[in-house]
């Protein structure tokens, strides 16, 4: 039988309520299609803060390290907002991204026609767009810091404390998630877009540079290129134009936000974190932990649930059963169940909590 590690990495807030709606999916597809999968779950975040000090162990890092695939749910809180900087929660997430080498971060945005009235555009009919997002560089990653300098404003010289986040990106590290960009291109409707700020950014500069060249090797792909003010604005005024939108990781962490929202909800929207072949992947909702929300039942664990499906398509080849739990997904919302984040004004749905939407799902796998 085939047989998968998964490493959960439930988290903080709706976090863990979410994770666990997903693992009831996942063991529900594996028992139909007969292959096996082990959860095991380790703490990050807020809660290993309160329990470790840190919010991320080696033991979680290992733990993912050595499975098939990682599963997270959502990191953060309000708790933990006073935090220095080098324990906040948020600090786990980008350690596992940069520890496990997950350059490659894939955030689709799909419209289900059902929830168009959801969409806070109107007349929405089309969004099927996919944002490749760079996740190990960038200003994320940068020289960042404090210091004091002698400013001179028009009143008079004043010390005052500086502080500095640094964009870098090497040619090498442009190169892979581009060709990322235009690989996901050709399996779909062929058409790349680049969103950088070419106009002001050296490092935007050099982004187009390297898409030049490695352009010639898909001709047909179309590559065009867009400032991320404009993409920002596009995005609304004609987002069924768009296919694959390959960026640095800090416009790929807004851009992905708005493109959920025009979506319905970003509680829909699911995401997939890879690296070079043989990494495991990790994959989680591209929404927060939602704190204010933890707890109530109000959580929708349709992005995790889907990031599922991703986990199974990306990390474990099991294309079928990922197929499954988004037919059941969109079979769900067909059928007229909502969470109240995507219930749009009402009319002729059926408002259900996270367990039993999730139970929902499960009936229709
Ligand atoms: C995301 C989140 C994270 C990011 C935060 C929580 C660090 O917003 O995954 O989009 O900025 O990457
Ligand atoms: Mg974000």
């Amino acid at each position: 039988m085939r047989q998968y590690k998964i490493a959960v990495v439930p988290g903080d807030g709706i976090g863990p309520e979410v994770a666990s709606s997903a693992v009831q999916v996942l063991s529900a597809v594996a028992e139909k299609y007969g292959f096996g999968l082990s959860f095991k779950e380790y703490p990050a975040g807020g809660c290993s803060i309160d329990e470790f000090g840190v919010p991320l162990t080696d033991e979680t890092l290992e733990g993912c390290r050595a499975s098939d695939a990682v599963l997270l749910g959502a990191v953060g809180g309000p708790k933990w907002d006073k935090a220095d900087a080098s324990i906040r929660p948020e600090k786990a997430l980008l350690g596992l991204r940069s520890g496990l080498g997950l350059y490659s971060n894939l955030r689709p945005a799909l419209l289900f026609p059902e929830l168009a009235s959801a969409s806070p555009l109107k007349d929405v009919s089309e969004i099927d767009l996919l944002i490749v997002r760079e996740l190990t560089g960038g200003i994320y990653f940068g020289d960042h810091g404090r210091f004091s300098s002698a400013d001179v404003l028009s009143d008079g010289q004043v010390k005052g404390e500086c502080a500095f986040d640094t964009e870098s990106y090497s040619t090498a590290e442009i190169e892979r998630i581009v060709r990322e960009g235009f690989r996901y291109a050709m399996g779909r409707k062929k058409k790349l877009t680049l969103v950088d700020k070419a106009n002001v950014l050296e490092s935007s500069r050099l982004w187009r540079e390297v898409a030049e060249r490695i352009a010639p090797g898909y001709p047909e792909v179309s590559l065009d290129f867009l400032y991320v003010d404009n993409c920002s604005m596009q995005l609304i005024n004609r987002p069924s134009t768009f296919d694959v939108i390959v960026t640095s990781n800090m416009f790929g962490d807004i851009l992905s936000d708005e493109a959920g929202m025009i979506t319905g909800s970003i509680g829909m929207l699911p995401s997939a974190s890879l690296g070079t072949p043989g990494t495991p992947g990790m994959y989680e909702p591209v929404h927060g932990s939602a704190p204010d929300i933890a707890g109530t039942g109000k959580a929708n664990p349709l992005a995790t649930i889907l990031s599922a499906a991703m986990l199974l398509r990306w990390s474990l080849g099991e294309e079928i059963a990922a197929d499954n739990i988004e037919r059941a997904v969109k079979k769900t919302l067909a059928d007229g169940f909502r969470t109240v984040d995507i219930a749009g004004d009402g009319e002729g749905v059926t408002v259900l909590d996270t367990v039993q939407i999730t139970q929902k799902v499960l009936e229709r796998i």
